[in-house]
């Protein structure tokens, strides 16, 4: 495991390297800790980008953007060039002609998750910086939000949390408060299901308001859930991916939907749900986020032809 830190905190990180020993984790290797990005992600399998500026109380999104948006580039520049499988040598990766890469083994190459926020645009921003990396390997988290929908549905039905289904629960869109928290045909109705609704879109910044900063054990057990869900064949679940167009959701826009883990570690969009009844709030995340990527674009100088 690598884990990398701003320089002035770095020092900090044996301490986190004593709790990891201390869980005694049999799978736990090595720790290597480094301030700099481009040692962090060599033959990198997984990567997490956790080390987002965080949204302090009173702090707005857009302010938030233009925090990260460093960051992410610098982060995707390096994937790009040192992750595992990300890197295609110029003998005999390309195709000569349009540049496309043919030999690239989706299996053996790095998946990236982004938790820090805004996720789904900081995904975006590392993307576009890292043009060798597959369109199926970028994954911004979602997980939580599925976590939150299940488990304050719960509370207030006074059911077991386990006994929601996966395909129960779908999260669309942007993690913000704009995301649709989408309870499917199946799951009983509740009297206040909106009121759950708006405190699933607006968890975050509950937490954020109660203890001074981001959520961080619910975020970590979230992560796992999202490994195993990737790893999982068969698996229905909710995560930031690479639109493929469906559901109406602009081609390249990093959006939550429902996906399905398949062979070799990829996912799929679940094409033909319903969505009628939440069409207009589908929109409405849709367009916060390309609202996103415009400020990013504005911020770095970047046009229209770019895969933002
Ligand atoms: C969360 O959902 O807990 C965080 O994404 C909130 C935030 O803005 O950091």
């Amino acid at each position: 495991m690598v884990l990398l830190e701003i320089p002035q905190a770095v020092g900090k990180l044996e301490g986190l390297v004593f709790e990891l020993e201390d869980c005694g984790f049999a799978t736990l290797g090595d720790v290597k800790c480094t301030a700099d990005v481009n040692d962090a992600f060599v033959g990198a399998d997984w990567i997490v980008l956790l080390g987002a500026f965080p949204r302090g109380p009173g702090m707005d999104r857009s302010q938030l953007l233009a925090k990260n948006a460093g960051i992410f580039k610098s982060q995707g520049e390096a994937i790009n060039k040192y992750a595992k499988g990300a890197k295609v040598s110029e003998d005999s990766g390309r195709d000569g002609l349009e540049g496309k890469r043919t030999l690239t083994p989706f299996l053996c190459s790095v998946k990236i998750i982004t938790v820090g926020n805004p996720c789904n645009t900081n995904t975006a921003v590392a993307r576009e910086a890292a043009p060798e990396v597959d369109d199926g390997n970028w994954y911004a988290m979602t997980t939580l939000d599925v976590n939150r929908a299940k488990s304050l549905y719960a509370k207030e039905a006074g059911i077991p949390v386990d006994t929601i289904g996966d395909e129960e629960v779908v999260i669309w869109g942007n993690h913000s408060s704009t995301m649709v928290v989408d309870y499917r045909s199946g799951i009983g109705d509740i009297a206040n299901l909106a009121a759950i609704k708006q405190r699933v879109q607006n968890r975050g910044g509950e937490i954020i308001k109660a203890r001074g900063g981001s959520s961080v054990a619910s975020a970590a057990n979230a992560i796992l859930d999202t490994i195993r869900n990737i790893l999982t064949v068969g698996k229905f679940f909710s995560a930031g991916v690479v639109s493929d167009g469906s559901y109406g959701i602009e081609k390249g826009l990093i959006f939550s939907f429902p996906v399905r883990a398949v062979e070799g570690g990829r996912t799929e969009i679940v094409k033909g749900l319903d969505v009628s009844t939440i069409r207009g709030d589908l929109d409405k995340t849709q367009e916060e986020l390309k609202g996103e990527i415009k400020t990013v674009r504005q911020i770095f100088g970047l046009g229209e032809a770019s895969k933002l």
